[in-house]
């Protein structure tokens, strides 16, 4: 069974730390993933974005993850990351995902509201929570692509509104992360981020976090951020580990053998993210 994050984030609110939430693509990043998390007692979440299950399956994917959670005994969330379409939402949970994100960060003010609304109202009959995002990250998320003009902090008082309205169970920030890289070190507002957990009880998600320092990390987790998404620094781990052994092997052509310091490498970066958020032995 494939929990919601509800009690989850919960947990890491009341206990000070934060819930790693790692994108997944295949088997072997799940399998990265939930032996990680296993060998180190760290609750954590499995994200998928639309193109992620558009390239997996659904049904694999909820597949994969069950089989995780029963291998290694531990809770799993299987999260819908950055989920834009109401109907899409409904399919997933109604497959087995009891955790979403709907971002409709790109919309007006109301109109944010009003497709939060209806995805908490159809989620929590479900069982499933929601996270939804207010203000915008810059940088690229899969076919998320948003310019540095375009995004803008999340507004505390606005922040507040949006919460109680929309009956959400955790809020994305936008407090100076982006997705992706970053090409100088990311300036957060940390102030920014005080004033929205003086008006906001709920746990605060921090998108973007691949690149951003651990003691930046620290400090956001310290000023109520209770899940930090990792992407694409596993993208990179992964995909260098591989080059480089297919490189030095030109001639191997068994995915059981270039896979595995692939695995290595992505693992390595579970563990620090994971030792980043405090979670280890949260279990
Ligand atoms: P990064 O790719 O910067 O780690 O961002 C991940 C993210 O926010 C996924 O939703
Ligand atoms: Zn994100
Ligand atoms: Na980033």
């Amino acid at each position: 069974y494939l929990i919601s994050s509800h009690e989850m984030l919960k947990d890491a609110q009341r206990r000070g730390y934060a819930v790693p939430a790692f994108n997944i693509h295949n088997l072997e990043t799940v399998q990265v993933v939930a032996r990680t998390a296993a060998r180190m007692g760290s609750p954590v979440i499995l994200a998928g974005t639309p193109g992620t299950y558009r390239h997996a399956g659904v049904e694999y994917l909820v597949s994969i993850c069950q089989a995780a959670a029963q291998q290694y005994r531990i809770p799993l969330v299987l999260h819908l990351d950055h989920h834009e379409d109401e109907q899409d939402i409904r399919r997933k949970v109604e497959a087995g995902i009891h955790s979403a994100m709907i971002d409709a960060s790109h919309c007006p003010f109301e109109e944010n509201i009003a497709k939060v609304r209806s995805v908490v109202t159809f989620c929590h009959r479900m069982g499933a929570s929601v996270e939804a995002e207010l203000g915008q990250l810059g940088g690229q998320e899969d076919d998320l692509v948003v310019d540095a003009g375009h995004a803008h902090l999340t507004d505390p008082l606005k922040a507040a509104e949006f919460v109680l309205r929309t009956g959400i169970d955790s809020l994305a920030v936008a407090i100076g992360t982006a997705h992706g890289l970053y090409k100088e070190e990311p300036r957060l507002d940390f102030a920014r981020l005080a004033a929205i957990r003086q008006q906001v009880d709920i746990p605060l998600v921090l998108h973007g976090a691949s690149g951003v320092p651990e003691a930046d990390v620290r400090r956001c987790i310290g000023l109520g951020i209770c899940k930090v998404n990792v992407a694409t620094e596993l993208k990179i781990a992964f995909a260098d580990a591989m080059k480089a052994f297919l490189g030095s092997h030109p001639d191997a052509s068994d995915p059981r053998q270039y896979l595995v310091p692939a695995m290595a490498a992505m693992e390595e970066v579970v563990a620090a993210k994971i030792c980043m958020c405090m979670s280890d032995g949260k279990l």
